[in-house]
Parts: structure tokens; sequence; C-alpha cells
């Protein structure tokens, strides 16, 4: 196969960064991703057959750099407790010209850090809501310490997966309060922490517009604290808005998906644990590759579909959020992949 020119969706916007969920099972619960009520201890996750080998994700994964993708992230569900991920890791980290990354709750990070960047890992970015405890423990309701998570990030550190990015959703009445506190706890630690405004993504966390902490509040309360200043975005299209602390301690970004989407510059594509491709966060409904691929398609079908698939692409759900009907049922993050 040949690259060819820039593959363009309906809204002139290019193909260029890969999300690949690699399992839909995960060890936490948190309550605005899998909640308990919902989601149980032992929810029936997806059989083992039913999901993309690593031949099969990393095929696609080719595909899609050869026509433009050029930074691949394995999410989940928890994507470490993916049996063997670590091959996968190395099968794609063999793709020249893509950069491989990771989204991680950091549970297992201090076991596999040093394996996955032998393996070709880059960088990861790792979850982490609250550093207070029972604040945690209320957000991840699987009874996890903080310290771990702060254990699997300097084990990420020690390893060379630089610069952690650290992920805190902020949820409206359960941990406002931990803002200050992170961003006290990682100025001057190299690590870059974003606050995620909290998303109506799936259908099983009960979202309340009342519920999401705006990014304004966010910045205004550490401005107050700690004096800070915007930088420019490392690339179009990114995801988070930089911010500096103007005393030298650090970058930090905020994530405002609700109060000021950023599909314009959307670049982002979604291969789900099962080979459905969702060409966005808020889909209804994704495309079959693992049919197209165990019916035997050659590469050619494969590119083919691929381009189909973007080409007629118009999403851009959360500008339209508000005007949105909600009785769509929209697929869960930890299927499609954060
Ligand atoms: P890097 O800049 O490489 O670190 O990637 P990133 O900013 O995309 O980081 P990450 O994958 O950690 O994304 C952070 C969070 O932003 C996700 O967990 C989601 O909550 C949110 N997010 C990422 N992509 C999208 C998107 O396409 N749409 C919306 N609405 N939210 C997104
Ligand atoms: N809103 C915002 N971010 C979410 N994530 C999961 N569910 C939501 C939600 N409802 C993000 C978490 C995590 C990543 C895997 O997905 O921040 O970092
Ligand atoms: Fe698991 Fe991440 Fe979802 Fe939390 S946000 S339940 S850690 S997949
Ligand atoms: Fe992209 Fe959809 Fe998110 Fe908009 S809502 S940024 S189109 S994934």
């Amino acid at each position: 196969m040949s690259s060819r020119l820039p593959l363009l969706d309906t809204l002139g916007r290019p193909v260029r960064d890969l999300r690949i969920s690699i399992t839909d099972r995960c060890n936490f619960r948190c309550i605005y991703c899998m909640p308990k009520t919902v989601f149980g201890r032992d929810y029936p996750f997806l059989p083992r057959a039913e999901l993309l080998s690593f031949e099969e994700i990393t095929r696609i994964a080719r595909a899609f750099v050869n026509r433009g993708v050029r930074k691949l992230r394995l999410t989940g569900g928890e994507p470490l407790l993916r049996h063997g991920m670590e091959t996968l890791v190395e099968m794609l980290a063999a793709i020249p010209g893509v950069e491989l990354t990771l989204t991680t709750n950091g549970s297992l990070l201090d076991k596999k850090a040093a394996a996955l960047k032998a393996a070709g890992l880059v960088r990861v970015t790792v979850s982490l809501d609250a550093l207070d405890d029972a604040i945690f423990k209320r957000m991840n309701d699987a009874d996890y310490p903080v310290a771990k998570v702060l254990a699997g990030i300097e084990a990420a550190v020690q390893a060379g997966l630089t610069p952690v990015k650290v992920n805190c959703v902020v949820k409206r009445g359960v941990n406002e309060s931990q803002i200050l506190p992170l961003a006290r706890h990682f100025r001057n630690s190299g690590h870059i922490l974003r606050f995620i405004e909290y998303m109506d993504v799936g259908s099983s966390n009960g979202w309340r517009l009342d519920e999401v902490v705006p990014s304004a509040e966010v910045l205004r309360h550490i401005g107050e604290h700690y004096p800070i200043e915007p930088i420019d975005a490392n690339y179009p299209g990114e995801v988070a808005q930089r911010w500096r602390y103007r005393d030298g301690a650090g970058e930090i970004g905020v994530i405002s998906s609700v109060t000021r989407a950023f599909c314009d510059g959307c670049t982002r594509i979604r291969l789900s644990t099962e080979g459905k491709l969702y060409t966005c966060l808020f889909a209804s409904a994704g495309h079959d590759l693992r049919a197209l691929l165990r019916s035997g398609a050659d590469d050619v079908a494969l590119d083919a579909e691929i381009a189909r698939i973007w080409q007629q692409r118009t999403d851009r759900y959360s500008q339209l959020r508000m005007a949105a009907t909600p009785q769509l049922k929209k697929i869960e993050m930890s299927y499609i992949g954060g």
C-alpha cells in the first residue's frame, strides 16, 4: 500500500489519532464511568473470542497510519488488564512514524512500567481524581488507595515514560475540594496535571449539567493561589488548553468538552475492543471492522472501508450537545475507550 494525500472528513478534518480500547474490563468502578449500580462487580464483559487479536489490532493500526494517523493511544477499560498487552505494545511500536501512548488508572503501573518502556511505549497518562483517600475511594468505588497510584506514577517516571500526564475528572459535590491539593502536589514535579469536565458520555453515569465544574472555575480557583497564564497548544486540535504557573513551577491543562467544545479540530477515531470503529466519543453506532477482517478482506479492501468511513464523518457532538437528542443510547466510555 502506498501513502496517499490526507484523508479528510466532511468538515475538512484529517485523521491523526487512533485510540484503541483493548479491554472493556476494569478493576475500578469510577462513578462517572462504570458505576457499580449499573456495572456491578461482575458485569458480563466481552468473551475472549469477541476481542480483536493483537494481529488484527496491528493490521488496523497500520492501515490508519498509512492514512495519516500519527498517534496511537491504548485505552480501555483498564488496558493493563489485557493479558500479554506488552506484546501488543511491541507490535504497535514497530510501526514507523507513530507515537504510542497509553491511558491507565495506574493500579498495575508499578509492576508494568519497565516492561512497557522496553516494549516501546513512549509515555503514559494516569487518572487520579483526588489526593484524599476517602474522596478517591468514593470516586473509584473499588476501595483503591491514592498511594498506589502515586507509586505507579513514580514507576513510570523511573522507567522514563515521561512527561506523565495526570487526568482528574471533576464532579461537583464530590471532588472539587481536591483541585488545589492536586495542583499543589504536582507543582514542580514535571508531571502535567489536567482537569477534565465531567462529560455525558455513555448512558450509565446519570450525568447532570449541574454536576459539571466548568474549567473556568477550576482555573480561577488555582489562579487565586498560584498565578497562571495560558500557553500555546502543542499541536492543532489539542484536547487540553495549556496553562503555566508564572513562577515556573510547571504546566497544567483543562479539558473543557462541555463548556468549550473542541470538535472543530477533532482528528480522533476510536476502535473498540471487539473491532468496531467509532468516529465520535458520543457515537451511538460503530462500523464493524472485525467482520470485515474475518471475512478475509485484503489490505486494499480494509483501506477502502477506512477511507469511506472517515470521508462520510460529520460528528461534532460536543458542539451540538445542548440540542442533541438525550434519548439516543450512547456507547459507554469503558467500551469505546477514553
Ligand atoms: P495527549 O495530548 O497526547 O496527552 O492526548 P489527549 O489530550 O487526547 O489526552 P487523553 O487521551 O488523556 O484525553 C484526556 C481526556 O480528554 C479523555 O480521557 C477524555 O475525557 C477527553 N477527551 C479526549 N478525546 C476527546 C474527544 O475526542 N472528545 C471529547 N469530548 N473528549 C475527549
Ligand atoms: N467525563 C470525563 N472524563 C471521563 N473519563 C471517563 N469517563 C468520563 C466522563 N464521564 C476519562 C477519565 C480517564 C479516562 C480513561 O477517561 O478521566 O482519565
Ligand atoms: Fe476504569 Fe478508567 Fe472507567 Fe475509572 S475511568 S472505571 S479507571 S476505565
Ligand atoms: Fe470529536 Fe466527537 Fe469529541 Fe467532538 S464530541 S471532539 S467530534 S469525539
